[in-house]
């Protein structure tokens, strides 16, 4: 009876394509794209989107150029006052939310829910293949004894670092991106499920542009 109900209870999953736990991701490509001085002139803002996934190493190489480690000591692609590395980046895809975790360059599920639609107040989120997050730890500015003033300087200043990259990366892939400051930051923090200590700064899907 129970180990049916179990099988039933998996067909389900699959048919309603339950979130997984944890998405690993490809190793990223950490040379070639385009040259960089084209890929500065090429950057730009997109808000068409298509119906269409980024593929597995587009991805990877995505979360790489926004929050990877690319140094021994941990150090990452982006650069934080004292080193603090305040900064997570969510990923909302249609199968949930993840948290990119660095260290295993990894997504952990967070919310096993499509929240795209959440992440600005502009239609375009919910069709990008995914939405970016960007959300500040604060914790870890009082554990380095830095100030709320120092951290309501550095944390905006963080998250450009990160979409910059973003942007940058999308302009090399050929994809679609849009930095947004224009999101209800509470409804998408209750979404969340985040504790008061993690501040959204902003958002930013990426895709496949429609045209
Ligand atoms: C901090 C910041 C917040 C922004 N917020 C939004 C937003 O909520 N929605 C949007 O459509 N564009 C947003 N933008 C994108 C700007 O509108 C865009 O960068 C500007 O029009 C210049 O275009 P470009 O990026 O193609 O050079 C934002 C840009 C920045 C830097």
């Amino acid at each position: 009876m129970f180990w049916r109900l179990g099988g039933l209870l998996m067909a389900f999953a699959c048919v309603a394509g339950a979130a997984e736990a944890e998405i690993k991701l490809v190793k990223p490509e950490t040379t070639g794209g385009k040259p960089l001085m084209e890929v500065i002139t090429a950057r730009k803002s997109g808000r068409s989107f298509a119906k269409k996934a980024l593929t597995d190493q587009q991805l990877s190489n995505l979360l790489y150029a926004a929050n990877g480690i690319s140094r021994q000591d941990g150090r990452r692609t982006v650069p934080t006052a004292r080193n603090v590395q305040d900064m997570d980046v969510y990923v909302a895809l249609p199968s949930g939310m993840y948290l990119y975790d660095a260290a295993s360059h990894s997504l952990k599920l967070k919310v096993a829910k499509d929240l795209r639609r959440y992440c600005g107040k502009q239609p375009f989120h919910g069709k990008a293949a995914l939405v970016l997050v960007y959300v500040s730890d604060l914790d870890k500015y009082k554990a380095m004894n830095m100030t709320e003033e120092q951290a309501a300087f550095y944390a905006p200043n963080h998250a450009g670092y990160i979409s910059q990259n973003v942007y940058l990366y999308a302009a090399s892939a050929g994809l679609s991106t849009v930095v947004c400051n224009m999101v209800d930051k509470p409804a998408l923090s209750r979404q969340m499920k985040l504790r008061p200590q993690y501040s959204i700064i902003l958002t930013q899907p990426v895709g496949v542009p429609a045209e």
